[in-house]
This record gives C-alpha cells, sequence and structure tokens, in this order.
C-alpha cells in the first residue's frame, strides 16, 4: 500500500505517519526527517539545505525527488510505504506519478492558530524521532524521550516567526495538491483538531476502506 500523508505544518503527519507505520507494518519517509538528517550529518546536501530550512522555504525539487526515488528503491519499501511531507509542490506531485501509483492521499486539516501552538510546543528527539509536545503530548520525563532516553530538543525552523512563514509557503505552493488529489478521487479529508488518538482513528478508517476494494 502506498500511502500520502499530507497536511500544513504541524497538523500531525509525523506523529501520525509512526503509528500508521507500526500498525500496516510499512515504512514511514519523510523528506522532513531526511533533510535534517544530512544538515546533522553536515553532508553536500545538509550544507546546501540548512539555511533554506531554517528559513521555511522549501527544498529544491530535483533534490527532493532523487531522495525520495533512492529511498522508495529500498528493500523495505516492496511492500509499501507512507510518505509524510513528499510531494509539496505540483513538480513534485507529476514526479511522483512517473514513479508510481499512490493508493490514498490522507489530508489533515486544523486551524492555523492550532498549528502554530502545536509547532511552538513540539519537542523532538535527536536519536529516535520521537515527536512530543509540551502540552498536548508530554514526556513522561520532562525534556527526555520516553524510548530512549535522549534529552529532547526544538527545531530550529519550529520558531513562531519562521512557522508563520512556512505556513505561508504552504498555502502558496502545496494546498493547490489538494484539488489535484481531490479531482483524481485519491484525496480523504480528515479533522485533525481531534486528539491524537481520534485523528488515528479516522485514518486507519479511511485506509480501512481502501483495503477492503483491494483484491
Ligand atoms: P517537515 O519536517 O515535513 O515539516 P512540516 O511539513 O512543516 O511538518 P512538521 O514536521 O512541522 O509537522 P507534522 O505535520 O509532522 O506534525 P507533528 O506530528 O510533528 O519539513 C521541514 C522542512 O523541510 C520544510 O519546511 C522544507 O524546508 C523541507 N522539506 C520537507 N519536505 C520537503 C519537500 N517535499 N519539498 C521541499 N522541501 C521540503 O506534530 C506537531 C506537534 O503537534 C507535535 O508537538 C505533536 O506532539 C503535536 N500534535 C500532533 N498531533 C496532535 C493532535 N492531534 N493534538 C494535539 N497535538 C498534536
Amino acid at each position: 500500500m502506498k500511502l500520502v500523508i499530507f497536511g500544513p505544518p504541524s497538523a500531525g503527519k509525523g506523529t501520525q505517519a509512526q503509528k500508521l507505520s507500526k500498525r500496516y507494518g510499512i515504512p514511514q519517509i519523510s523528506t522532513g526527517d531526511l533533510l535534517r538528517d544530512h544538515v546533522a550529518r553536515k553532508t553536500p546536501i545538509g550544507m546546501k539545505v540548512k539555511e533554506i530550512l531554517d528559513a521555511g522555504r522549501l527544498g529544491p525539487d530535483d533534490l527532493i525527488v532523487q531522495m525520495i526515488k533512492e529511498r522508495v528503491s529500498q528493500p523495505d519499501c516492496r511492500d509499501g510505504y507512507l510518505l509524510d511531507g513528499f510531494p509539496r509542490t505540483m513538480n513534485q506531485a507529476r514526479e511522483l506519478e512517473k514513479m508510481t501509483d499512490v493508493d490514498l492521499v490522507l489530508n489533515i486539516m486544523v486551524d492555523p492558530e492550532v498549528l502554530v501552538e502545536r509547532a511552538v510546543g513540539r519537542r523532538i528527539c535527536p536519536k529516535c524521532g520521537a515527536v512530543y509536545h509540551v502540552k498536548f503530548n508530554p514526556p513522561k520525563r520532562q525534556g527526555i524521550c520516553d524510548k530512549c532516553g535522549s534529552p529532547l530538543i526544538q527545531r530550529d525552523d519550529d520558531k513562531e516567526e519562521t512557522v508563520r512563514r512556512r505556513l505561508k509557503v504552504y498555502q502558496e505552493q502545496t494546498a493547490p495538491l489538494i484539488e489535484y488529489y481531490r479531482s483524481k478521487g485519491k484525496l480523504v479529508d480528515i479533522d485533525g483538531s481531534k486528539g491524537i488518538e481520534g485523528v488515528f482513528e479516522q485514518l486507519v478508517n479511511a485506509v480501512e476502506g481502501v483495503r477492503k476494494t483491494r483484491p
């Protein structure tokens, strides 16, 4: 099964992608995580995109598409995968279409002011990638990852000003993909204002709906 988890910054894509990946046994492929990993390792790609990420703008389509092509060709993607944060431009959507036929695009919808609060309060584990929120999803011990015990950090692009810029970029360059996928009959809207489990339940229902139609 090939799924796309779609939505504005901090809608909960990563949180839900991790849960869906566990539930269905398919890898989560997050372009944001891949890029942040390059930045942390100071690779040539990381050096190229660090400023772009910190400014809340989008990375170059050709580089992102190449990264996805390489990732989906790995053996663990044989039975499907979950794309988180890709595609994000019309150009990326067309490139994806050349690569494969996605089964479902899960569109998580959340009010913009809620998104800012979710982003600013987010904390992540730089070691295992777990995602927390100081208010909505706190770790058991403040500032420490429940899963691996590492100190949690705040992402450089989660400052309020940068979050607002990311939301603007989303509206201009990414939101038009909603109608593109809706017109293909592939898009399901998900109410992202519910709690984490409430959103997950809707996502599972949507995925099960598609699984039933498969041979
Ligand atoms: P990326 O990492 O993809 O960032 P994003 O799309 O802005 O999404 P986020 O990671 O901010 O949020 P999310 O939706 O995953 O929410 P999360 O689950 O963490 O990309 C970062 C950057 O990389 C981009 O700005 C761009 O520069 C570049 N990039 C990436 N992909 C690219 C591409 N394809 N093309 C070009 N450039 C690209 O949740 C957020 C917070 O809310 C957490 O604290 C969480 O605990 C909390 N939360 C989650 N769900 C709920 C809920 N239901 N109720 C309450 N709190 C919740």
